[in-house]
């Protein structure tokens, strides 16, 4: 069934890139497809529950969090390839001993990871960017989005996938029984128009007044000024709401509200908005702060900055804009 399908080691293999950079993407992608193991093990693979520790973001960590963070950050820092990496679950970025180390990898090795016990969707995102020298400095990793050289993330739900850009469209991957990623999406492309949001609407009270606006537009539906009915979908893990958008159209937001008004929002810059972002710029939408500011621009000045994010279907984004 998938003899004649392209592998992703033939298309790593092809890019037109770095040797260095390819064999990061092959150390990810084999990383990933461990992890999709240890997920579908779930409680036989004693991967469910809490791990008793408290992250960085103060989020309870959960057992497969710091184990996933674990596979992804030992994988990394022995490829040679690799100067350093940084992770949503550590404090600062590890700088690595690889003497001829060319890149840094940025990742959240569990989003969603709530889900885990409920056996709904999670995922893996990874940035990867160039760094300045094989010994970096906690600085260098503070590159804008623009500057990511591949971004990828792994969606392990009914099907494992893993969908790549290294800035020439974007293709998804499927992982088979035997552990072996075949192409089975090819020039993935967002629809520009959509009649399907996502945005955690327990939290409508906190919003600003233009997410307000925009959202009970869309509540009002055919009989309000959109003219059209719209759906609703959240499956409260970021990845899988974003597949959904590549794969079938859609917008995602998580804006900035009041609970916590000195922060920007929930979402990672570096290892959230700026992968993602540029996944979705790739497949011909728009990924922005407030509907119009490109994260990809965003300047960042710390490792787990968070920002605001409005990203999916080119023309809904402009609507949200218009607010
Ligand atoms: O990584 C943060 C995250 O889990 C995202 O994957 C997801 O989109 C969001 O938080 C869900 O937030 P909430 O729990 O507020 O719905
Ligand atoms: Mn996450």
């Amino acid at each position: 069934m998938s003899a004649d399908r392209l592998r992703l080691d033939d298309h790593i293999a092809a890019l037109d890139a770095p040797e260095g950079l390819k064999a990061v993407l092959s150390v990810v992608a084999a990383t990933c497809a461990q992890i999709s193991d240890v997920v579908a093990g779930g409680a036989l693979a004693g991967a469910l529950g809490a791990s008793g520790q408290i992250n960085v973001q103060d989020e309870e960590q959960k057992k497969l969090d710091v184990m996933t963070d674990d596979m992804l950050t030992q994988a990394l820092l022995a490829c040679p390839a690799i100067a350093g990496v940084a992770s949503e679950e550590k404090d600062e970025a590890e700088i690595g001993t690889n003497a001829a180390g060319e890149y840094l990898a940025l990742f959240d090795p569990l989003d969603g990871s709530s889900n885990i016990d409920i056996n709904a969707p999670v995922g893996t995102i990874v940035s990867v960017l160039k760094s300045p020298s094989a010994t970096p400095t906690q600085g260098d990793f503070l590159q804008p989005g623009r500057q990511q050289v591949a971004a990828l993330y792994a969606v392990y739900g009914p099907q494992t996938m893993l969908v790549l850009t290294t800035g020439d469209g974007v293709r998804g991957f499927t992982l088979s029984n035997d552990g072996q990623w075949f192409l089975t999406h090819d020039a993935i492309a967002i629809s520009p128009d959509t009649k399907e949001f996502a945005i955690n609407v327990s939290n409508q009270r906190h919003w600003a007044e233009p997410v307000q606006r925009y959202v009970q537009a869309l509540l009002q539906g055919e009989e309000g000024p959109r003219a059209k009915n719209f759906n609703m979908r959240w499956v409260a893990a970021m990845v899988a709401d974003v597949h959904r958008i590549l794969m079938r159209g859609g917008v995602f937001f998580y804006p900035w509200d009041r609970r916590e008004p000195n922060k920007p929002g929930k979402l990672r810059l570096m290892y959230e908005g700026n992968p993602m972002a540029f996944l979705i710029e790739q497949a011909g939408g728009k990924a922005t702060t407030d509907g119009v500011q490109a994260i990809l621009d965003v300047p960042p000045t710390q490792l787990h900055q968070r920002i605001p994010v409005a990203l999916g279907s080119a023309n809904e984004i402009d609507a949200f804009a218009g607010a």
